[in-house]
């Protein structure tokens, strides 16, 4: 049977997948096509189910099948995909089974959350988007790539795309922030990484763009929560990423566990038929969320599991994650005539292409490889690209005084802190196959470093005292101050403290919604106690959302954001105290003041009365208890060295549609250390149909400038840039006034105008 199925394969296989055969197809449609002619309809619907392994589960699944039961249908023909089976060997074995056992030798492809890393841990998403480098996210997620499929894995559900602008919500850690050109930008770069430029090479993974659409919005920031959003904030904002992955090529997308409107994504046709594969062309195929057609029922949108079958399928969610609807109702639906067999079709049509793309036909086996898999994975190579991600990922808050980077005549430094010598939470959330503690702390980071330096340590106190694991929910510690005394006494004795506070890693990720984003347990009173006794405090935050933190921003001279870093944190982190690497990061998200101001974000609206900074003008859009402002905007970062910019000119005052409008700006590092700066670029349409927003990201360069060096940075401006959506989803690009602002910070102030004719 193997030799057979191979051989044909192989036969089939000689052309690229773009050939074209004497009949017009490509090869790849091709093959495609005689392939489904041959399948009965329980093998199509078989095409269409996923399922997880018992081994590790990423979503509740009261229903899983025992490995025995999954084996069986997969030789039945019953199962189109697997996720969370991971490992060569493991991978290599249900394959065979499903090549070599069932009747028409349909490789599975396996999935798996490959989302900052598989074994080398990079920075979570969040961290890396603070880079402004997506150069950094095509590094990290190849080498995600190299290790999964090392790792016998097919495709990874990554990047998640969704734009968010709400802190409390814990996925904000896997995204790239708030705003949709910076998410644009690194959701290309990271399918660029997993995908390379071929899906075939052994070294590359499938790219899943989700969560389609909206997810990120849901109410109050809590996870699963319904999504109330308007047509113009949908287009501008939550699908531009989208657009730009389906019109890139990548692989898959998946659909969202939200409602939209009071739709479910899962069931959305607008969003999966119309504009997906309609409008946007998408040939790749839609898998859902984790049993998210079996919760179009729990919403209120069908009256059992058949009917979620219907309603998914029909709106164009083509592989079914964990429901079992398809694999128990499609089957009745088509003989019933409810649902056409064309639609059947289509989606595995969809699915057969991806696997053919990743090359599963000619080498069901070629991922599953042992020996690559001992060769690929957690290489020195890779823990040294992570430790250059992290460290540009970091973003510089606070510096008074220049208290950073530590210099010569320090002689001895207190590290202290719940996050101090931890080893696992770098890791982040969503860390796939990483080692569990195997982080460098900062505390390793620190000491090997600091050479000839004092370190006294104390961990001051412990942030959770139980349930760091998935999925169990944190208990904060708030009573336990056992730990202060050394603390307090460490910190006497040091010229200078590094106190490390913030999240855990398992505080943020999915599931992980907040309505209080302070810094948890006794970590304020921490840094209080600390305060007393030596003021020379550099905290370093380590967290996987924008934290409240305005006591400490007060007090505290220098703050350090490096988020969850990865598998080399505390090398990263010595690099930047140290000052061998000089930070770059700015802020991919708003830091709020407190809470209430949240959902926040830069790219607001101005409203019929905008805040006018007097607090007794009451009768305007502001808070009468507290400013409209953040703590650290959007785009925010300081350096070691100081960046001044000038002479911001625009090729002409006036443009014509079609034509490219140029914006240049001198970028001097004013500073006496050599330094990199994002060199950010906004818009402001002042006069549309829709009120557009007082400034939007449009444009942004990260460059290298010598101390007391000056540099021209040159912006391109064009349709693409000037137009927007209205709320029905049509581009228009009108007429009239722009400011064009170009600065270190979304709070950029100089600006040029010119005009659209
Ligand atoms: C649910 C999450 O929402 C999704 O992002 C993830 O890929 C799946 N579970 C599979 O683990």
């Amino acid at each position: 049977m193997k030799t057979i199925i191979i051989t044909v394969f192989i036969g089939l296989f000689i052309f690229s997948s773009c050939s074209i055969t004497t009949n017009g197809m490509t090869e790849e449609d091709k093959f495609i096509e005689d392939l489904l002619a041959r399948m009965n309809l329980q093998e199509k619907i078989g095409q269409l189910n996923q399922h997880t392994s018992q081994w590790e589960m990423t979503g509740p699944a009261p229903n899983a099948k025992n490995t025995q039961d999954l084996l069986e249908d997969i030789k039945n023909g019953r199962v189109g995909s697997m996720l969370n089976v991971v490992g060569a060997e493991a991978t290599l074995n249900a394959q065979k089974i499903a090549v070599e056992n069932s009747r028409l030798g349909i490789p599975l492809i396996f999935g798996y959350d490959v989302i900052h890393g598989q074994k080398t841990m990079f920075p979570i998403p969040l961290a890396e988007a603070a880079s402004w480098n997506p150069d950094l996210a095509v590094l990290s997620s190849s080498i995600a790539a190299k290790e999964a499929a090392a790792n016998g894995l097919h495709w990874t559900f990554a990047p998640m795309v969704d734009v968010g602008r709400d802190a409390r919500w814990g996925r904000v850690m896997e995204g790239a922030g708030e705003d949709a050109y910076l998410t644009t930008a690194f959701s290309l770069a990271r399918v660029q990484g997993f995908q390379g430029d071929d899906l075939s090479n052994e070294n590359t993974i499938a790219a899943c763009a989700k969560h389609f659409a909206g997810y990120a919005f849901s109410e109050s920031g809590r996870d699963y929560n319904v999504v109330e959003i308007g047509g113009e904030s949908l287009h501008n904002v939550v699908l531009p990423p989208f657009k730009a992955l389906a019109e890139s090529g990548v692989a898959t997308f998946m659909n969202a566990f939200n409602t939209i409107d009071g739709m479910p994504a899962t069931a959305s046709s607008y969003l999966q038929r119309d504009l997906l594969k309609g409008e946007w062309g998408y040939d790749g195929f839609v898998v859902s969320d984790w049993n998210s057609i079996g919760e179009i029922m729990i919403h209120g949108a069908a009256a059992d599991l058949k009917e979620c079958a219907f309603r998914a399928i029909t709106a164009g969610s083509d592989m079914d994650m964990e429901a079992t609807a398809y694999i128990k109702y499609l089957e009745e639906l088509v003989m019933e005539g409810k649902v056409d067999v064309k639609l059947i079709d289509d989606a595995v049509r969809r699915i057969l292409r991806i696997k053919y793309r990743l090359g599963l036909f000619e080498d069901p086996y070629k991922y599953s490889n042992i020996d690559r898999e001992k060769a690929n994975i957690y290489t020195g190579e890779h823990k040294s690209a992570s430790r250059k991600v992290a460290r540009e990922s970091m973003v510089l808050l606070k510096n008074e005084g220049n208290l950073l980077p530590i210099t010569s005549s320090v002689k001895s430094i207190a590290v202290i802190g719940p996050l101090a010598d931890d080893n696992d939470s770098p890791l982040g959330n969503w860390r796939a196959q990483a080692i569990p503690n195997s982080a460098v702390s900062m505390l390793s980071g620190i000491k090997a470093a600091a050479d000839g330096i004092k370190i006294n340590y104390a961990e001051g106190c412990k942030l959770a005292t139980a349930g760091r694991a998935f999925p169990t929910h944190l208990t904060i510690n708030n009573t336990d101050k056992s730990g202060f005394s050394a603390a307090v006494n460490a910190a006497k004795k040091s010229e200078l403290v590094l106190l490390a506070i913030g999240e855990d890693a398992f505080m943020s990720g999915e599931g992980r919604s907040q309505t209080d984003i302070t810094l948890r347990g006794l970590q304020q009173e921490l840094f209080d106690a600390i305060y007393k006794v030596n003021k020379n405090i550099v905290v370093v935050l380590m967290n996987g959302r924008p934290l409240v933190i305005p006591e400490i921003a007060e007090k505290a001279p220098a703050i350090l954001e490096a988020w969850h870093g990865g598998t080399e944190a505390g090398h990263a982190i010595a690099d930047v105290v140290f000052g061998k690497y000089n930070p770059s990061g700015k802020l991919p998200m708003t830091f709020p003041l407190n809470v209430g101001q949240i959902p926040i974000y830069y790219n607001y609206k101005n409203t019929g009365r905008p805040d006018t900074g007097n607090p007794e003008d009451n009768l305007w859009s502001s808070y009468t208890d507290a400013p409209n402002t953040p703590l650290y905007p959007f785009g925010f970062g300081l350096s070691y060295t100081t960046f001044e910019y000038s002479d911001i000119k625009v090729s002409s005052s006036e443009i014509s549609k079609g034509e490219t409008l140029q914006v240049s700006v001198n970028v001097s590092n004013t500073g006496t250390v050599d330094g990199e700066e994002v060199v950010q670029l906004y818009i402001c349409d002042k006069a549309a149909t829709y009120a557009r927003p007082l400034k939007e990201l449009k444009g942004f360069q990260k460059v290298s400038i010598k101390a007391g060096g000056t540099e021209n940075i040159t912006f391109k401006l064009s349709d693409k840039e000037l137009g927007y959506y209205f709320p029905n989803g049509k581009y228009v690009l009108e007429p009239g006034g722009f400011r064009v602002y170009v600065g270190g910070s979304s709070e950029v102030k100089h600006s040029v105008n010119f005009s659209l004719k």
